[in-house]
């Protein structure tokens, strides 16, 4: 369970998040939507416990995680695999070694062992052909495909979290990721390797998640499946998710 409690969260006198409460399953799919500049890439850093809050507390697995050392919530982002805003590949590496990065730093695997894992993974998200190219010789949709290969390879995590996977990519090229990040996520709870996707784009979270959390003003405004979300009577959120209206059957 991944729990906030009345988080706050200022820079400087600027509050982004403003009194922030939920809890989310490890295994469940949800999407936080919500406009640029809501603080959406905000909480999936205190997730991990790359910042800490000014005020409340985040219990990830029963323990709070604001009160954490280093060593200590280097085991709690074990349990958690994130895929940054535009992938953020390393320029200078092949597909093999950015994948084999976090194995080659952390893991004390062999080299075999590493090249082993990298080539099973590369095969699961259907990048084989790309695996001696460089990250600027790839496309959009490759490189999201080799981040997500990137972040899976440390082990299997309980959550994935997708900050704006889609961001930049062509509307079939964003489906493509969307069912990719589905598959990854099938089979039933608890055994599901759960998601959390943060994105501005409801379309695109409406092909993944099955709950859905509205940011705003630093606060959840609306939590519910999709077809509470398509029923809200809020204008604002109506006028948030108004492409599910005009793009009828896409998702
Ligand atoms: N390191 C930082 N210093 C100052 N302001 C920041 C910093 N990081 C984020 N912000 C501000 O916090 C707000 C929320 O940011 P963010 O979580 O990145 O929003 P989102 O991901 O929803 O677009 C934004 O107004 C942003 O400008
Ligand atoms: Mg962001």
């Amino acid at each position: 369970m991944i729990e906030f409690r009345d988080v706050v969260l200022s820079y400087g006198d600027h509050v982004v998040l403003d009194r922030l409460s939920f809890r989310i399953n490890f295994y469940e799919r949800v999407a936080i939507l919500g406009g640029s500049g809501e603080g959406k890439t905000t909480i999936l850093k205190l997730i991990l416990g790359l910042i800490r809050p000014d005020e409340g507390r985040i219990i990830i697995d029963g323990q709070d995680i604001t009160v954490m050392s280093e060593s200590e919530l280097r085991d709690v982002r074990m349990k958690f695999s994130i895929v940054f805003q535009e992938g953020a590949l390393f320029d200078s590496l092949s597909v093999r070694d950015n994948v084999a990065f976090c194995l080659r730093e952390y893991s004390g695997l062999s080299e075999e062992e590493i090249e082993e894992r990298v080539r099973a993974l590369i095969r699961r998200l259907g990048i084989e052909d790309a695996i001696d190219l460089m990250p600027e010789e790839l496309s959009g949709g490759m490189q999201r495909r080799v981040a997500i290969a990137r972040s899976l390879a440390a082990g299997r995590p309980k959550t994935m979290l997708y900050d704006e996977p889609t961001t930049g990519l062509d509307p079939l090229t964003s489906d493509n990721i969307c069912a990719m990040i589905k598959e990854l996520s099938s089979g039933e709870p608890p055994d599901r390797m759960g998601l959390i996707i943060v994105t501005h784009k409801v379309s695109d979270a409406a092909k993944v998640a099955d709950r859905f959390m509205y940011l705003k003003n630093g606060k959840i405004t609306f939590d519910g499946d999709m077809k509470s979300l398509k029923e809200t009577t809020d204008p604002e959120l109506r006028a948030f998710i108004n492409e599910l209206f005009t793009i009828e059957g896409r998702c």
